[in-house]
């Protein structure tokens, strides 16, 4: 992985409000697996950002490793990690949060191995009650829908053992005009399209559209892990075709 710098874009206002994107998130679960198996590579890059936050998972001595899922949604990145973890020989706890009840539905529908569990908390006023002493967070697509992101970053920081991990999973364009333009086709070409056929009164694809401008740069974003205290931050971008899009943090504390 390496970590990338480049220029800052205008900012661009979303059409939920943090605050709101929860609830945004209750009208689509139902369609939302439909609209994610529509998105070719959605689940092998959340295996990819899986494997990494696997690879890096500390040694427990014999203690299963426990390791959340910030904003796992219906559960595909749940699912991601517990592929990760079976492929890469390890056992842990794994522990699903999102803010979303509609979304924990579909999430708690799905089959899981034990030790797979769902809680519903809101990411932006997360405190130590809603998490226990983590080995890993994965947070896939969302932290660019949380406003108090600085404070997220520094309680994961706080949950996170010695030497524990914390994988970011997102969207991140505006170091790239390329991906820029590749990003606004995508949305308006397919996502936006197809969200009017699976979600007509939902503002969430727009929403996604607009939220993807106005997140952190990749290097911002590694500058604020920093700034939680994180150490070795370090990014990679996707392959495939949403290279310079789809972006993986790793830091450790
Ligand atoms: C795009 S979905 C991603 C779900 C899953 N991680 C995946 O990769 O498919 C984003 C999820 O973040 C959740 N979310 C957004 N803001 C949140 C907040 N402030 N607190 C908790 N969950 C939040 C939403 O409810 C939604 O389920």
């Amino acid at each position: 992985m390496t970590v990338t710098t480049g220029a800052s874009g205008t900012p661009a206002r979303p059409t939920v409000r943090g605050e709101v994107v929860p609830a945004a998130f209750d009208d689509v679960a139902r369609t939302y697996d439909l609209m994610v198996r529509l998105s070719p590579g959605y689940h092998e890059q959340l295996r990819a950002s899986a494997a990494a936050l696997v690879e890096a998972l500390p040694e427990t001595a014999g203690r299963r490793p426990v390791v959340f899922d910030l904003g796992c949604g219906s559960g595909a990145s749940t699912a991601a990690l517990v592929h990760a973890l079976r492929a890469g020989g390890r056992d842990a706890d794994v522990v699903g949060v999102d803010g979303s009840a509609g979304m924990l539905i579909q999430a708690r529908r799905k089959r899981w191995p034990a030790g797979v569990t769902f809680r519903q908390a809101d990411a932006e006023t997360l405190g130590r009650d809603d998490l226990a002493e983590a080995d890993g967070v994965f947070a896939a697509y969302l932290l660019r829908n949380v406003a108090a992101r600085d404070r997220l970053l520094a309680q994961v920081h706080d949950v996170l053992r010695p030497g524990g991990v914390l994988v970011v999973h997102d969207y991140s364009v505006r170091d790239s005009l390329l991906a820029r333009l590749s990003w606004h086709a995508v949305c308006w070409g397919v996502v936006i399209p197809l969200g009017l056929v699976t979600a007509p009164r939902s503002p969430i694809y727009r929403y996604l559209w607009r939220s993807v401008l106005d997140f952190d740069g990749v290097q911002r974003l590694a500058d604020r892990m920093v700034k939680a205290g994180f150490v070795d931050v370090e990014s990679r971008s996707a392959s495939g075709w949403q290279r310079g899009q789809v972006h993986t943090w790793r830091a450790r504390r």
